[in-house]
């Protein structure tokens, strides 16, 4: 049997959303919520309800309908941020308030310019405070991993009186390594007066590459609970990554011998889903995820492989549900094998769905010879998403060469009304771009990021364009699929303008 579990406490959607560059909706939220519900993960972090109204809103969101998981909400520790956190949680069936206030030296004086003694009081005030509305609160002492360890002592002893069942360790600056970082939680682990009857939690940020190593150096010491984002993210560097720690726990769950409740084989779909709605790319070399994380490229890899997987697998790619890419429907597939094979993906389609997919099913295959089940994932997806935008693409020609302005016209649909424009540009994206605004008064929106990418192998692959615009100090991501990279980068840039039309509540800009 294996020893005690650990909690895996995910942070995407507020340490996580706090990368730069990236800004989620309530319904992104929400998708990605009930994806981490599905991975099992221990804890949703959802948001810090304090910082935005639409940062409440998700939080309250993810209370009401999610599942499963405790949900979580950050507050400073003071009752204005509590009382908003409790306010944001209240329908969740297992609520958390997460409390923290720093306590190193140089965040006292700098950024608190308060006194230790001041700061103690005020972390066990919060506490309690935060204990009058839920049971299960957790304590963080921000930027623990650079405080006096006697007073950081001190202070989780004070907030353990107070009533937390969870004591959070940050590693906030990303500051500590493996070893130094064990000691310190075997120190707390030591010094602390009723430390084992609360969760010890970890949170290490990933300046120097070594949030992951940190926290399974703090798991050998003793931590419960691990915080982690899903690809990584977070602020700066980000956060240790989930899929990493987790995979690293049951690969080498001889050493470690704990385990955690995660379904590995949501690990992947769970990664795509947060690539895909952040616009965050995963690093083709990343650990566990990434696109080459199972590839092998010498000839003596190869061979190995081939003989027997593990002389260089040390995880079946199954494992963390990495879909083959076989050969699933083509050209003569009818609406029925599509119905069963999304059925079999995880995909339960309503009939109307189903139409619109079976359309672009039919379209694709006239393009594209042999349609994969990533193909096939990437297009429902894209179905399901751009189903609600207000513009619909209705039809895009455009004329480029070397010898000649390029030129678009766009038209669009909305509610079965037409909209044409026409435009020239530096290439025929920039042309169809410019028409786009000047249909949809989009002049002030500005594109930040654009990147294609092909999603299955071949000259004929599908390819995924990503864009991310900025508009009024927001950010918002679109994303379109097509054979063709021109309709696809067009598809993309109109799924972000309806984005930014839609949350900013008018019918054009
Ligand atoms: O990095 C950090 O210290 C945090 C705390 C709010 C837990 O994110
Ligand atoms: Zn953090």
């Amino acid at each position: 049997m294996m020893g005690d579990k650990v909690y895996i406490f995910d942070t995407t959607l507020r340490d996580g959303e706090q990368s730069p560059g990236v800004s989620l909706n309530t319904g992104e939220k929400l998708e990605i919520a009930r994806q981490l519900a599905k991975l099992n993960v221990d804890v949703i972090e959802a948001g810090f309800p304090i910082a935005s109204p639409g940062d409440f809103e998700a939080v309250q969101a993810i209370a009401r309908e999610v599942q499963g998981p405790v949900i979580c909400a950050l507050a400073r520790a003071n009752f204005k941020d509590i009382d908003r956190a409790f306010e944001a949680l209240k329908e969740a069936e297992r609520p958390l308030i997460h409390t923290f206030i720093a306590t190193s030296d140089i965040h006292l004086m700098y950024k608190l310019q308060k006194s230790r003694e001041e700061v103690l009081k005020l972390a066990a005030a919060a506490v309690e405070h935060a204990k009058g509305y839920t049971q299960d609160v957790e304590f963080s002492a921000e930027d623990a991993s650079r405080s006096d360890i006697n007073y950081l002592c001190e202070v989780v002893e004070a907030a353990i009186e107070a009533g937390a069942t969870v004591i959070n360790i940050p590693d906030t600056v990303g500051y500590a390594v493996p070893n130094e970082f064990g000691e310190f939680i075997a120190t707390i682990r030591q010094k602390v007066k009723h430390i084992d009857q609360v969760i010890l939690s970890v949170h290490c940020h990933n300046d120097l590459g070594l949030a992951v190593a940190n926290s399974l150096a703090a798991v050998r010491a003793g931590a419960n609970q691990v915080e982690c984002a899903v690809n990584g993210l977070g602020e700066r560097a980000g956060n240790a990554s989930l899929e990493e720690i987790v995979m690293a726990l049951y690969t080498k769950r001889g050493f470690y011998d704990r385990a955690t409740g995660i379904k590995c084989n949501e690990i992947y779909r769970t990664s795509r889903l947060v690539s895909s709605l952040t616009g965050m790319q995963v690093q083709a070399n990343k650990a566990v995820v990434g696109k080459n994380a199972f590839l092998h490229e010498s000839g003596i890899h190869q061979d190995g492989v081939l003989k027997e997987r593990i002389t260089y697998e040390i995880m079946n790619p199954e494992l963390i549900g990495l879909p083959k890419t076989n050969i699933v429907l083509g050209k003569h597939s009818g609406r029925h094998a599509l119905r069963e094979r999304l059925a079999e993906l995880g995909y339960s389609l309503t009939d109307e769905e189903l139409d619109k997919a079976f359309t672009r099913f039919k379209d694709l295959a006239d393009r594209k010879k042999e349609i994969t089940d990533i193909d096939l994932e990437a297009l429902v997806k894209h179905e399901i998403r751009i189903s609600g935008d207000l513009y619909q693409l209705f039809y895009l020609h455009f004329s480029s060469g070397t010898s000649m302005v390029p030129t678009a016209t766009v038209g669009l649909k909305r509610n079965g009304q037409k909209h044409e424009e026409a435009a020239c540009g530096d290439g025929p994206v920039d042309a169809a771009y410019k028409a786009i605004d000047k249909i949809l008064g989009a002049h002030h929106v500005v594109l930040t990021d654009y990147n294609l990418n092909a999603i299955s192998g071949g000259k004929d692959a599908l390819g995924e364009v990503m864009v991310r615009v900025k508009y009024e100090g927001r950010y918002f991501i679109g994303r379109g699929v097509s054979t063709d990279v021109i309709e696809a980068s067009v598809k993309a840039y109109l799924n972000a303008v309806n984005k930014v039309i839609q949350e900013v509540g008018g019918d054009a800009l």
